[in-house]
């Protein structure tokens, strides 16, 4: 999926901030997005592969199965990613631990990789909206290390209902079952921080996408203070992310991370695990340098979204 330049050239440069004033929707035009969401990255302790094998008949047309087994690379393995029966089954507690259906699961990356950039960018005093929370550690070892109010919500009652009960001891921590296309629940400029790790990622693999993954970044940006973060944990590169975020209604400041998965980091660490994360300069349309090269081809893209006030926007 993604190309590798010739000239490689390591870029720790200071991240540039991109301001995106895009007036329209590219993704719309565009029938290139195929990000892939995968469970690949656990941390070691997790189970390698909780997805099911893809019986997607859409992603087979555009030929998004042909990544072999590896994980990664921007595709989408299954359009089940959208369906909330889906996750419902998952996270039932007759499922697997290896389909999901266990006391927890990160995907991608876990809160200890990602703390330095957490703690960094988001005070611990925010108000927190944690997009699709299923039933990652993430906010519960945010509010151990003294985040004070986070508002979970997810599109499967089962893993709500689960996640309630198991942190009802817990008062930082609140959960809703809601669809992150329609968050009217909230008012406007109701956070200072929305998180989303995997969750854009899901709704570009449902059967609406990209309209739904779109309304969903409307309705972040409605949710969110002027400045306020929008932190994105996916798969998909700028080349698929910035026209999706890019869309009417958004305007936001980008700064770019690039964070190797658990399991590459592990590996080049020798044993010693070991959080390592690039920032990385985008050219003026978004875009990574050209002769860019990832060390790690199944990266995660960390995206940190600062919401324009209105002024800055126009
Ligand atoms: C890839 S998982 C990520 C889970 C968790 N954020 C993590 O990092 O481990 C995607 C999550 O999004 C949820 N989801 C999918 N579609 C949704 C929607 N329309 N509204 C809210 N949550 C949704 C799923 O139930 C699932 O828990």
């Amino acid at each position: 999926m993604r190309r590798v330049p010739s000239r490689p050239r390591c870029l720790r440069t200071r991240a540039r901030t991109l301001f995106v004033t895009a007036a329209s929707c590219a993704v719309c035009r565009t029938a290139s997005l195929q990000p892939r969401v995968s469970s690949s990255d656990p941390p070691a302790s997790s189970d390698q592969n909780p997805l099911p094998s893809p019986r997607d008949s859409r992603a087979r047309r555009e030929g998004m199965e042909s990544g072999g087994v590896g994980m990664g690379g921007g595709e989408c393995r299954s359009n089940d990613y959208g369906d909330a029966a889906y996750w419902d089954a998952r996270y039932s507690s007759s499922g697997s631990r290896a389909s999901g259906g266990g006391e927890f699961f990160d995907w991608y990356q876990t809160y200890a990789a990602l703390r330095p950039l957490l703690r960094a960018r988001i005070p611990a005093a925010s108000r927190v909206l944690m997009v699709g929370c299923g039933n990652s550690l993430l906010s519960e070892d945010m509010a151990k290390d003294g985040y004070k109010d986070i508002v979970n919500i997810d599109i499967s009652s089962v893993v709500i209902e689960h996640m309630r009960e198991k942190h009802k001891e817990i008062p930082q921590l609140t959960y809703m079952q809601m669809d992150v296309r329609d968050m009217t629940f909230f008012g406007d400029e109701s956070f200072d921080c929305v998180l989303d790790k995997g969750t854009l990622d899901a709704m570009m693999c449902a059967d609406d996408a990209p309209d739904g993954a779109s309304k969903m970044l409307a309705e972040v940006a409605r949710l969110l203070r002027p400045h306020g973060i929008y932190l994105l944990i996916t798969y998909g590169a700028p080349k698929e992310r910035v026209p999706l975020l890019s869309q009417a209604g958004c305007r936001w400041s980008i700064a770019l991370y690039i964070m190797p998965t658990p399991r590459y980091q592990l590996k080049m660490s020798k044993g010693a695990p070991q959080s390592t994360m690039e920032e990385v300069a985008l050219t003026e349309d978004g875009q990574l340098p050209p002769d860019y090269v990832l060390k790690d081809p199944e990266s995660h893209f960390i995206y940190i979204c600062h919401k324009l006030a209105v002024k800055e926007a126009n």
